[in-house]
């Protein structure tokens, strides 16, 4: 949203609410009641607008999208209200609020139109996130994605790697290449009727020079192919970290979840990228509490997460998110029993991810400097992916942003590592 008003309307991004001509609230609904949050936030934002009529508010993301014009009904002073596939049209939007003196809602699925009028991604340091596609057209019983994001849409081949190799020419060193499914990419080449699919995607972005870290976020079980098991052998810049979200350890469970894979068919794909790949680093999420889930099939998942030995894990309550399948199931689990089995499984995980780092204190990696102050650095391993993991802290050592610097490891916690450099 930033980087449209910037390129448009030449907007400049403050941090002070009571100085901004334009507000926004980018909303999500994955879990939880989002709208709640949503309407308090906006209260205190009318607040500022009492003092200053001018004050434009707009709503944005999964909430907006959701909810449309019963945003302007509940809260009459929002401007704007646009979903994730019209937030490029923003600009236009805030203008014909000017024009006509009244809210503007569009929530449409314009598709492709978003990926060709967004501009390139500004970047301050060395990574840069890019869209390869947007959608789900999984519908997982317990989600709400492929209702408020639509269906899968890829971003043609050409425009994804012409984006990446400008980022590179700014200075960009890693690429996270962002989608809801990103192995369900089906990118079109050029005026062909061929169709990149996202392990081509791969050897080609790692053939981009300047590039040399490439991650990406979120795959799904059931398209990691064969093709994409061997891009691990092939493209060494593919980061030895990888969030595979499997959400829970019993097959009766993710049959109810409508997750299309088993236990089993899960572990063996973590198998076959460990032999290739003995140190890669491996995340995942989990819902606990799904409907109907039993003491024993809570067990199973427990059992699952001692034997997948994960080195980072992200769990969540089941939460009845308006529109899910789910919801109709019967035997919803009691919140307090859903308090207890996240806690249980969370404790059994830190047990985990403790040991796995403190296996690296005592080792040398190369890890990627995120940010500098006057005590030291915090640094990226190519474990650690950004915003999301942990992190490598480094003491008192001259360094720069974006620079990728050999530390030795010399104490770690159940999240983060500590180290010192040994070469630059
Ligand atoms: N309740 C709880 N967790 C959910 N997630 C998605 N939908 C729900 C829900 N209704 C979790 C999944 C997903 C992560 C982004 O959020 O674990 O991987
Ligand atoms: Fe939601 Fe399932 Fe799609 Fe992931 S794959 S976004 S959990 S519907």
């Amino acid at each position: 949203m930033a980087d449209v008003l910037r390129a448009c309307e030449g907007m400049e991004q403050t941090d002070k609410p009571e100085e901004a001509d334009v507000i926004l609230f980018n909303t999500c609904s994955i879990r939880e009641k989002a709208e709640d949050k949503v309407f308090s936030d906006l209260g205190r934002a009318r607040l500022l607008k009492q003092a200053r009529p001018d004050l434009l508010i707009g709503v944005g993301g999964c909430v907006a999208s959701q909810e449309g014009e019963a945003i302007v009904k509940r809260a009459p002073y929002v401007d704007v209200v646009f979903g994730p596939q019209t937030l490029h049209r923003l600009p236009e939007l805030l203008a014909r609020r000017e024009r006509q003196s009244r809210p503007q809602v569009d929530i449409s699925f314009p598709e492709i139109e978003k990926f060709d009028h967004l501009p390139p991604a500004r970047v301050d340091g060395c990574s840069a996130f890019v869209s390869i596609m947007e959608g789900c057209s999984k519908y997982c019983s317990y989600c709400v994605v492929p209702y408020t994001r639509g269906d899968e849409v890829s971003r043609p081949f050409e425009d994804v790697l012409v984006e990446i190799a400008g980022l590179a020419d700014q200075g960009v060193r890693e690429v996270n290449l962002l989608g809801q499914n990103v192995n369900a990419y089906r990118g079109k080449m050029g005026d062909t009727a061929e169709i990149a699919d996202f392990a081509l995607l791969l050897e080609y972005v790692a053939d981009i020079p300047g590039i040399e870290r490439i991650r990406y976020t979120t795959s799904h079980p059931n398209e990691f192919t064969p093709r994409l098991i061997e891009a691990y052998v092939k493209i060494p810049k593919l980061v030895n970290h990888l969030h595979l979200p499997v959400q829970h350890g019993s097959d009766r469970i993710l049959m109810a979840m409508k997750r299309g894979y088993t236990a089993m068919e899960y572990k063996s794909t973590v198998r076959k990228l460990r032999a290739i790949r003995p140190d890669l680093a491996m995340s995942s999420d989990f819902i606990v509490g799904f409907p109907g889930e039993t003491e024993e099939e809570f067990e199973e998942l427990l059992d699952f997460i001692e034997v997948a030995q994960l080195d980072r894990v992200g769990a969540f309550k089941y939460s009845p998110v308006e529109g899910a399948a789910a919801n109709a199931l019967p035997d919803h689990v009691d919140p307090h029993e859903q308090e207890d089995r996240l806690a249980r499984l969370m404790y059994l995980q830190e047990e985990i991810s403790a040991e796995k780092l403190a296996k690296k204190v005592g080792k040398t990696m190369t890890v990627l400097v995120d940010d500098v102050d006057e005590e030291g650095a915090v640094a990226r391993s190519a474990a650690d992916a950004p915003e999301i993991d942990g992190l490598v802290y480094i003491n008192g050592a001259d360094l720069e942003v974006g620079e990728f610097v050999t530390v030795k490891i010399t104490d770690s916690d159940e999240h983060d590592l500590w180290g010192e450099v040994v070469r630059k």
